[in-house]
C-alpha cells in the first residue's frame, strides 16, 4: 500500500477508522522529520510489530525555547515521504503548527514535574512540557496501540513513559536501541550541522560513555571519572553534564548502585548541542 499524507486531524481520524473498529494493532511514530537511520529503525520496527504503520512529523514550536533554534531545525518533507513510503509505513500526519495549535499555542499543557526542570530540562525550560502536550495530542490523534521511541532521547522516554502510566492512557511503549554511524556517533537530525572536524569531536561523547560503562565494576564515581577523563583530554566539548542515574526512577545513581546504570551526556559541539546515552549493565 503506497504512502498516504494526510495533514488534518478529521483526515488522520478517517483513515485510521476501520483499523480501529477492526482492533488492528495500530503503531505511532511521532517525529520531527528530518528523518535518518534512526528512525528508519523506529519505523521498521513498527512495521514488524504492527498491521498499521502511521508515522507523524510535526517541528512542535512548544518544546522549541529559542526562535531561532526552531526555525533552523531542519526540513526535508520531501525525502522523508520517499524513505517512508521505501519503509512501507501506512499513515503519514504532517499537519501545520496552526492545525495542532489554532490558538497559536496550547492554554490546557502537561507539566512534566520536577525531572522535566533537570539535565534537559535544565537548559531547555518548558522542553518536556512541550513534547508531553504534543505527544497527548499525537496519541489522542492517531489512538494507536503502540507508540515508538529512540533509547537515545533517554529522559524523553522516561517521561513519556511515566505519564503513561500517570494518566492511564492505553497505548504500549516500545523503546528501541539507538542508532549510530559507523564511528559510533549517536544518529541524530542535528548532525548534519556539523562539519568534518567538529564530526570527529563529537565523537568524544560516545567514547566517553563507553569508557564509562567500562569501569562499571568498580562503582559510579569510578565510571563517571573514567568518562570525565575523556571529555576533558578532548578540545572543543563545552561540556553540559555527564551523569549516571537509576533507569528505574532516573534519579542519580548512588555511589554504590548495584543495577544497572544509565549514563547520559550532553554536550557542545560547534553550532549543535548533542546527547548520547548507554545503558551499562551490572
Ligand atoms: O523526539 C522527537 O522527535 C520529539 O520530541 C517528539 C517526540 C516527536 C515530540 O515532538
Amino acid at each position: 500500500m503506497p504512502l498516504h499524507t494526510v495533514t488534518t486531524v478529521a483526515e488522520c481520524r478517517a483513515a485510521l477508522e476501520d483499523a480501529r473498529r477492526a482492533g488492528r494493532e495500530i503503531a505511532l511514530v511521532p517525529t520531527m522529520g528530518a528523518l535518518h537511520e534512526g528512525h528508519a529503525a523506529l519505523v521498521r520496527h513498527a512495521r514488524e510489530v504492527a498491521d498499521v504503520v502511521v508515522v507523524s512529523i510535526f517541528v512542535n514550536p512548544l518544546q522549541f525555547g529559542e526562535r531561532s533554534d526552531l526555525e533552523r531545525y531542519p526540513r526535508t518533507l520531501e525525502a522523508d515521504q520517499a524513505l517512508l513510503e521505501e519503509l512501507g509505513a501506512d499513515l503519514l500526519l504532517a499537519p501545520d503548527a496552526e492545525q495542532m495549535y489554532p490558538d497559536g499555542g496550547s492554554s490546557t499543557t502537561v507539566h512534566a514535574g520536577p525531572l522535566g526542570d533537570e539535565l534537559e530540562g535544565a537548559s531547555r525550560p518548558g522542553h518536556f512540557d512541550g513534547v508531553l502536550t504534543v505527544v497527548t495530542k499525537l496519541l489522542n490523534i492517531t489512538q494507536p496501540t503502540i507508540v515508538c521511541f529512540g533509547e537515545k532521547d533517554a529522559q524523553q522516554v522516561f517521561l513519556v513513559r511515566r505519564m503513561i502510566r500517570d494518566l492511564d492512557l492505553p497505548v504500549a511503549v516500545h523503546e528501541i536501541e539507538t542508532v549510530r554511524e559507523a564511528d559510533g556517533l549517536a544518529r541524530s537530525s542535528r548532525n548534519v550541522f556539523l562539519d568534518d572536524r567538529q564530526h570527529e569531536v563529537a565523537l568524544t561523547l560516545s567514547r566517553a560513555l563507553r569508557a564509562a560503562a567500562a569501569a562499571r565494576a568498580d562503582g559510579v564515581p569510578a565510571m563517571l571519572r573514567a568518562g570525565r577523563a575523556v571529555l576533558d583530554a578532548a578540545d572543543d566539548v563545552d561540556l553540559d553534564y555527564l551523569t549516571a542515574v537509576d533507569p528505574e526512577t532516573f534519579a542519580p545513581a548512588p555511589d554504590d548502585h548495584a543495577g544497572d546504570v544509565r549514563l547520559l551526556v550532553a554536550a557542545r559541539v560547534g553550532p549543535v548541542r548533542l546527547i548520547d546515552t548507554l545503558l551499562a549493565q551490572s
